[in-house]
């Protein structure tokens, strides 16, 4: 366990990843030290990766005095669908989760063709063949693939209506059609930071992205989860649409400049 502490003011605890969209040096930005113990109990963010069992995590990071900037509860209300969908209907995708994967009749009496299949908390990948399903015989095909999907099979199924988003130029292998997509980074309801979606294509640009952004800014509102990200998207109708929200510990950076977001971090935070 690297435990960092940035400008004097901010611990982070690391974990490389191995995943150049989410690993950060630290060091080569910020004036960092390395505290061998915490005196009481200090506020840290965890950059250690995806977290199996948040609670336990959370549990063995208070026994060395570091409390994650989330709580067990503020991590599953940003991560589960099932959790933050009802608090921000009217701003995402229709979706329904079930406790296990329904029949073709249930998803019909809700849904048209085609739908949005995904766990509560993610895709297998972004892999766009289990995830699009346009009919009822794929749909077969796919609930076959999902119980013994490694990613897919614990979580709880959700079918979300299947929205038309306004493509960009290019394809990333084995992924759905990127489309015009942005991250942002929430620090208790203040952006720290926002970028591209989809980095690993040519640039693109959107006009009233601000308009995207303030939506965000109300779904963070909403949420009160102090380091929170909301993912969202531009409809093919040309409205702003949340693709989901997630802890910001666990998310990766993909087009959010790292060191600008820290900046903005550690100035929310003072000293
Ligand atoms: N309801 C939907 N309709 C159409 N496309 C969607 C929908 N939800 C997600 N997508 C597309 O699929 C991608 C992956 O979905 P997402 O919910 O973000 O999964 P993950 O949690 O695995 O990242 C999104 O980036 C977006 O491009
Ligand atoms: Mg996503």
């Amino acid at each position: 366990m690297n435990v960092t502490r940035l400008d004097n003011r901010l611990l982070v605890v690391t974990e490389e990843v191995g995943v150049s969209a989410y690993d950060f040096n630290f060091e080569l930005h910020f004036s960092c030290s390395h505290p061998y113990q915490v005196d009481g109990e200090e506020v840290c963010v965890l950059r250690i990766g995806p977290i199996v069992d948040y609670e336990a995590e959370f549990k063995e990071k208070m026994k060395f005095g570091l409390r994650p900037v989330n709580s067990p509860e503020q991590h599953a209300l940003a991560s589960e669908l099932e959790q933050w969908y009802p608090l921000i209907e009217e701003y995402t995708p229709r979706s329904r989760v079930f406790d296990q994967l329904p029949r073709v009749e249930e998803i019909e009496a809700d849904f048209e063709w085609p739908v949005f299949l995904k766990g509560s908390r993610q895709t297998s990948k972004h892999n766009p063949d289990l995830a699009v399903i346009k009919d009822r015989l794929q749909y077969e095909q796919v609930a076959r693939r999902y119980r013994s999907d490694p990613i897919l099979h614990w979580q709880k199924p959700v079918v979300r209506e299947f929205v038309s988003l306004q493509p960009v130029p290019g394809r990333v292998p084995g992924k759905v059609q990127p489309s015009v997509e942005y991250r942002s980074f929430w620090w208790h309801g203040a952006c720290v930071g926002w970028g591209r979606y989809w980095y690993q294509l040519p640039p693109y640009e959107c006009s009233d992205v601000r308009a995207g952004l303030a939506m965000a800014a109300e779904v963070a509102k909403r949420l009160q989860v102090p380091f929170l990200v909301v993912d969202f998207a531009k409809t093919s109708a040309g409205e702003w649409t949340v693709i989901e929200c997630n802890d910001a510990q666990e998310s990766g950076y993909v087009g959010v400049q790292p060191a600008e977001l820290w900046r903005n971090v550690l100035a929310t935070v003072g000293g």
